[in-house]
């Protein structure tokens, strides 16, 4: 009998927690070069050299061709039939592999595959319809299973799709985002000169692998923050933790915004910590204390709108002593963002380093098509209100009357 060996690289850890982790559809959300093409001919080759049918898809013609190419290497001690007019190989062990293009979806009708990968996904035109009116009955047969591979291409329907992956009500979905960073195999001084040469939106997006969008509605550009985004705070004449609370925690329920920030003797506002997250109320309440404590803040202010004196009550139970104010939201959201984003405007507010899910929220909220601002705005622009625009202006000296 003859031995024929393979090689193919063994998964990398992140890799490895999305084959441990797979289900029957799965979204795989990574930046750049985090191995998302090898890996998915490690996924094809699995089901190939166990004599099953496997379909490839790309977006475009010419990006198939590319990976045909890799493919046909890889795969070329085992191959039977090599087909390069119809992107098809007939392996030794029976597994038959289909590659195809999406900008022609419908060559693919009537087929049956025990698994299809979908490469590059997000920049799939019609997403959504080629899934659900092509792609999805190909698995009926044989049950076969899926993997959407990608980096992000803004909010669009691959984003969907995502969330999809990672909620709790589609049980047969999984979805997993990984940075480029997340690949062993890339070294760390490429992903540092990345991020100080791209512009920050194409790195949050590329190689964060977050889903972002220039909203035309959006009361924040990212222009505009990393125009005055500083590396280091001045002195600080004030330093304040604003904190948003959820209402409720589960795994779905809303995030707990907490942003702290303080007041340079210049009158701008500095950004400096986001540490926001879904949380339980005993743990916010921890977060921002310790906030509170690291920064040496002289204050927290918290919206009590949902939780009234259950807010106090909570965060003295941490801290007894705690220098708090509660505000209430008698105005709406957006007629209090606003004045905030006017700040911003002046060039009055910075943010001290980087805060990638603050700004993703601030940048793709749009007021006008979403009244719920995100937490962590709502918690920024509490912040800056008690920061820079209630900031008690000198008035005459006491014991002085007006002449
Ligand atoms: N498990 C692994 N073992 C060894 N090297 C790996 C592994 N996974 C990925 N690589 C290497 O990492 C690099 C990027 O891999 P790949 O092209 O699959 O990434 P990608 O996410 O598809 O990239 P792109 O965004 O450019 O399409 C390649 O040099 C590849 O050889
Ligand atoms: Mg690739």
């Amino acid at each position: 009998m003859q031995t024929i060996s393979l090689r193919l690289s063994k998964p990398h850890p992140a890799q490895a927690v999305v084959l441990a982790e797979a289900r029957r559809f799965n979204v795989l959300v990574a930046g750049r070069r985090f191995g998302k093409s090898r890996f998915g001919i490690r996924l094809a080759a699995d089901k190939l050299l166990a004599g099953h049918p496997v379909a490839w898809c790309s977006p475009t013609y010419k990006m198939l061709g590319e990976l045909w190419r890799e493919i046909v290497e890889t795969l070329k001690c085992v191959t039977k039939v090599k087909n390069e007019s119809e992107h098809r190989l007939e392996l030794i062990t029976g597994g038959v592999l289909d590659m195809w293009s999406l900008d022609a979806p419908d060559s693919i009708r009537g087929r049956h595959y025990a698994r299809v990968i979908v490469d590059e996904a997000a920049m799939v035109v019609d997403l959504m319809d080629v899934w659900n009116l092509i792609l999805r009955a190909t698995l009926i047969d044989l049950e076969g299973d899926v993997f959407f591979l990608s980096t992000p291409k803004g909010r669009n329907a691959f984003m969907a799709m995502y969330e999809q992956g990672v909620s709790a009500a589609y049980e047969d979905w999984a979805g997993w985002q990984f940075p480029t960073a997340a690949n062993p195999y890339i070294l760390e001084s490429e992903i540092t000169s990345m991020r100080q040469t791209m512009p920050a939106r194409a790195y949050e997006q590329e190689i964060e692998a977050r889903f972002i969008d220039e909203v035309s509605g959006a009361l924040w550009k990212l222009a505009l923050i990393d125009a005055y985004r500083v590396v280091k705070a001045p002195e600080l004449a004030r330093v304040v933790v604003a904190i948003d609370p959820a209402v409720t925690a589960n795994p779905d329920s809303d995030e707990t915004g907490i942003i702290a920030g303080g007041l340079g003797h210049d009158d701008h506002g500095y950004v400096l910590a986001d540490a926001s997250g879904t949380y339980s109320p005993a743990e916010w309440a921890h977060k921002a204390v310790a906030q509170y404590d690291s920064l040496h803040a002289d204050r927290i202010v918290a919206e009590v709108n949902n939780g009234g004196d259950l807010v106090r009550a909570n965060l003295q139970a941490v801290r007894a002593s705690v220098a708090y104010r509660a505000v209430h939201a008698s105005r709406g959201k957006v007629v209090r963002a606003e004045p905030i984003a006017a700040l911003y405007e002046q060039g009055r507010i910075h943010h001290v380093g980087r805060f990638p899910d603050l700004e993703t929220q601030m940048t793709t909220w749009s007021p006008v098509d979403d009244k719920h601002s995100p937490d962590r705005v709502d918690a920024l622009v509490w912040l800056m209100s008690e920061l820079v625009l209630r900031r008690v202006k000198p008035g005459p000296a006491l014991g002085r009357t007006a002449a």
